[in-house]
C-alpha cells in the first residue's frame, strides 16, 4: 500500500465513525417510550401533535403507572362525540363499547380519556363528528420532550453503546490498516 494513502484512510475511518452519530441522534428522537421508560406520576401540560389542525389537543394530562399510561386530553372544540383507537373504517364495524365517550370541561371543550401505548409514536385514532355523523382519521403523538426533566428513566448512554462500539471498531480498523501498511513499507 502507498504510505501516502494512510492519513486518507484514517480520515475516512474517522468520518465513517462520525457520520453514524447524527443518524443515531435522529433515531433517538423518534424512539417510542413506553410506560416502563417513564417514572410513575401525573404529568400536566404534555404536548400532543396531531395530523390535523381540526383535531387539536389544547391540554393533556398524562398518568403513568405500573399498569401503563392514560391521557386525559382536551380538544379545541365540541365537534367530536367519541373516539376510536384505530381507523374510522374499522370503527364502523364496532360496537359502541369499543369507543371512548367525550367528557366536557364546562368551558366549551370536549375531553377524552384514552390509554396511551407509547410516547413519540403516532397513535392512529378516529374522531366521530357529531355534525356530520362520520369518522375522521387522525394520528396523534404524545411528546416525551414536554415531560419534565428526570421523568424519562431510560438512559441515553445505554443506547449510545452500540454506536460507540461501532465507531471504535471503525477507528481500530483504520489504525490496523495503517500499522500493517507501515510495516510492509519498512520491510
Ligand atoms: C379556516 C377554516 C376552518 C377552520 C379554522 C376549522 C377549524 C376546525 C376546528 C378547530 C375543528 C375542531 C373541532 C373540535 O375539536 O371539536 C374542526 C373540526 C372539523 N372541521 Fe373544520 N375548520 C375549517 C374548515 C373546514 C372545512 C372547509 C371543512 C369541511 C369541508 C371542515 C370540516 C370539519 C369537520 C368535519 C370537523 C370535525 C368535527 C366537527 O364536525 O365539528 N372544516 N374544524
Amino acid at each position: 500500500m502507498n504510505i501516502r494513502k494512510i492519513p486518507l484512510l484514517v480520515l475516512c475511518a474517522l468520518l465513517a465513525a462520525l457520520s453514524s452519530v447524527p443518524a443515531f441522534a435522529a433515531d433517538k428522537e423518534g424512539t417510542p417510550l413506553y410506560a416502563a421508560d417513564i417514572q410513575n406520576g401525573v404529568y400536566e401540560n404534555v404536548a400532543v401533535d396531531s395530523t390535523s389542525s381540526m383535531f387539536r389537543v389544547i391540554a393533556c394530562t398524562l398518568t403513568v403507572t405500573d399498569e401503563g399510561m392514560t391521557a386525559h386530553m382536551t380538544l379545541s372544540g365540541q365537534g367530536f362525540g367519541k373516539l376510536y383507537l384505530g381507523r374510522g373504517e374499522a370503527a364502523r364495524g364496532e360496537d359502541e363499547s369499543a369507543f371512548y365517550p367525550f367528557g366536557d370541561d364546562g368551558e366549551g371543550h370536549h375531553t377524552f380519556d384514552i390509554p396511551v401505548e407509547a410516547l413519540d409514536k403516532p397513535l392512529p385514532c378516529a374522531g366521530w363528528s357529531i355534525k356530520r355523523e362520520e369518522w375522521f382519521d387522525r394520528d396523534i403523538t404524545f411528546r416525551s420532550d414536554s415531560l419534565p426533566e428526570g421523568a424519562v428513566i431510560r438512559k441515553a448512554g445505554a443506547s449510545w453503546l452500540p454506536v460507540a462500539a461501532a465507531s471504535a471498531a471503525v477507528i481500530a480498523l483504520g489504525a490496523a490498516f495503517a500499522f500493517f501498511a507501515i510495516r510492509k513499507k519498512k520491510s
